[in-house]
């Protein structure tokens, strides 16, 4: 019996990276593994992410769901992350994001859709509260991230302690140059956001990460084959028990084991049902 216990705990605990041609195929891909998390268990708890990169993501989910009858019905969704100081209808919030580019093309119930408020009056309890409201959940089965040029996920920002849990993080002028577009410069970009902590994706039961793209090859590299360290927060992917990263050919340019990566993704029977 203890036998059988120890076998199914260290059968789970395992990283594999997944190279697509294009990154159109790699969101593709991305969107299939929710997919059929969803329909294996439809009342499933998703972690979402924003972003360039999981835009064509959910674009997919949307055609699944009026093609194919995907069902998000019973599904509960927890975001990564909000900017302090954004309320849900800024069009550079994260609720603005989510609402837009998924919740309202897709049969989710609103109410069991999460973000954490950015005009929270308590910002503390706020986070303290998004953490209950996930353990209240169940947890997270699947998690989706990206990467960002800083090797952040969420926005636990370089030398964020690897077990940290929701809180606000000052954002790295990194970041703020990155998603400076989305405000119209960096200096009406927002200071702050309320992030879940490295610990709190290292507890969702699977974690998928999606980057493509050449400008973010070198830290992908560093992030999935470099030292498990504070600094790249994405090395945290090497401790949890269950990661996959997605990436496109043109964001592979840095691995050195792509060769192995290749193997298992196209001989592990799991991969079978996504393989074309
Ligand atoms: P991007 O952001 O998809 O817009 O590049 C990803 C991230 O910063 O996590």
């Amino acid at each position: 019996m203890i036998f059988l216990n120890i076998q199914r705990i260290t059968k789970k605990y395992i990283m594999e990276v997944i190279i697509q041609p294009t990154r159109e195929a790699a969101a593709l891909l991305t969107a299939k593994i929710i997919a059929a998390e969803v329909r294996k268990n439809p009342s499933t708890v998703l972690g979402l992410a924003t972003g360039a990169t999981v835009e064509p993501v959910y674009s997919n989910l949307i055609e699944m769901h009026h093609k194919e009858g995907l069902d998000f019905s019973l599904c509960k969704s927890f975001n990564l992350d909000e900017y302090v100081g954004l309320s849900g209808d800024h069009p550079g919030s994260y609720r603005y994001f989510m609402n837009s580019h998924l919740f309202d093309h897709i049969n989710i119930d609103k109410r069991n859709t999460h973000v954490p408020n950015g005009m929270a009056s308590d910002i503390e309890a706020e986070c303290l509260q998004y953490e209950e409201a996930i353990w209240g959940a169940g947890g997270i089965s699947l998690q989706l991230v990206g990467i960002g040029m800083d090797g952040h996920i969420g926005f636990n920002e370089p030398m964020s302690s690897m077990q940290s849990r929701t809180r606000v993080k000052q954002l790295n002028p990194v970041t703020i140059r990155q998603n400076a577009g989305y405000f119209g410069g960096p200096d009406k970009m927002p200071r702050r956001a309320i992030t879940m902590g490295v610990g709190t994706i290292l507890d969702s039961e699977r974690c998928l990460m999606l980057a493509t793209g050449a400008a973010k090859a070198e830290i992908l590299a560093e992030a999935v084959e470099g030292p498990f360290c504070a600094r790249v927060t994405a090395s945290a992917l090497q401790w949890h028990r269950r990661a996959i990263v997605i990436v496109d050919e043109a964001c592979a340019s840095h691995l050195k084991n792509r060769e192995y990566y290749d193997w298992s993704f196209n001989h592990e029977p799991h991969w079978a049902a996504f393989r074309n």
